[in-house]
């Protein structure tokens, strides 16, 4: 495998496309917006700039890596000599299906189909398509360049050929890959989402203040973000989002989304992305500070 697809350009997909240039593969962003993928060639330098000053990469192969990536806007003519496609668009089913029903279209026969979906079932998306066998789930965590991660998640009808050059693959990248079965939630997110939505149900009782909680899981647990924190890092509307398919496939009232959190949603407070969460991300995301409303 050499060329690697990867649609969509926002913090998943540009982290994707980043690791995959590094360690020598062509890459083809793809996204819509051509704006997006300057602002994700830009994100994406500026990231290999902070891996040059740990001693991890070098000017030239800097240059190197980023001349390893092309961008599209078009997703037949970004797939079309593609050995993998990793589709790291938003967290939304209908349009996973339909995007999925256009790499199927447009793809080469042995080209193999990943997800980087945090929560939505491998199996339905393989479904939309003429080659189920070779659909999988492919789950980075972010960011991508530095958390070791890889979550591989075979749909009920992925073949062992798929999932064994996926892990290969994987590997190549230095990542560490972790089968498991298509379940909601997978594993990562079945145990976090869930921890996340407890540390916002002891904010919602006031039982302790944002600070606090953050505090134990953070000093007393070895977490290097406490819960809450997390939960703007990875936006609250994809923490909503992972919980209603918790809810939903497994009918279990213990997973259902904290009203703080629903409201938050609701209210356009989506965390880091959107500048405001439990903590105010506009200042310095050194010297961190406590939403308004919450101190
Ligand atoms: N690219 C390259 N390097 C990066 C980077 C990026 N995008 N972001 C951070 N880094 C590097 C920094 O250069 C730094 O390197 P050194 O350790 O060598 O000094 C290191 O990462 C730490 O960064 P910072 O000093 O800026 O900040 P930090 O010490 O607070 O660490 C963090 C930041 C790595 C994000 C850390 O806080 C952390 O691990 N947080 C938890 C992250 C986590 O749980 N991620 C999973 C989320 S769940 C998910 O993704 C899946 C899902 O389905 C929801």
């Amino acid at each position: 495998m050499k060329n690697i697809s990867v649609i969509g350009s926002g913090t998943m997909g540009n982290g994707i496309a980043h690791i995959f240039a590094q360690n020598e593969f062509r890459v083809n962003l793809i996204d819509v917006s051509s704006q997006a993928l300057e602002k994700a060639l830009l994100t994406i330098s500026g990231n290999y700039d902070r891996q040059i000053k740990k001693g991890i990469l070098n000017e030239a192969r800097k240059k190197q890596a980023l001349m390893n990536i092309s961008t599209h806007t078009s997703v037949e003519e970004g797939i079309a000599d593609a050995d993998l496609v990793i589709e790291a668009i938003t967290e939304d089913l209908k349009i996973k299906m339909e995007i999925f029903k256009e790499l199927d279209q447009y793809s080469s026969p042995d080209c193999i189909l990943a997800s980087n979906t945090s929560s939505i079932s491998i199996t339905r998306l393989a479904s939309g398509t003429d080659k189920p066998d070779k659909v999988i789930g492919m789950h980075f965590m972010n960011p991508v360049p530095v958390m070791q991660l890889v979550e591989i998640i075979r749909g009920y009808n992925t073949s062992e050929d798929t999932a064994r050059q996926i892990v290969g693959i994987a590997e190549k990248l230095g990542k560490i890959p972790v089968e498991v079965n298509d379940y909601p939630g997978f594993v990562s997110n079945r145990i976090l989402m869930p921890m996340i939505n407890e540390a916002i149900y002891i904010l919602f009782q006031g039982i302790a203040g944002v600070k606090e909680i953050d505090m134990v899981m953070k000093m007393g647990m070895a977490h290097p973000m406490g819960p809450l924190q997390l939960a703007d890092f990875i936006g609250l509307d994809v923490c909503l989002s992972i919980l209603k398919v918790l809810q939903e496939g497994f009918g279990e009232a213990k997973y259902a989304p904290c009203p703080l959190l629903v409201k938050m949603v609701e209210g356009g407070h989506l965390g880091k992305k959107s500048g405001s969460g439990f903590y105010n991300w506009s200042g310095d995301a050194k010297e961190l500070q406590v939403a308004g409303r919450f101190k």
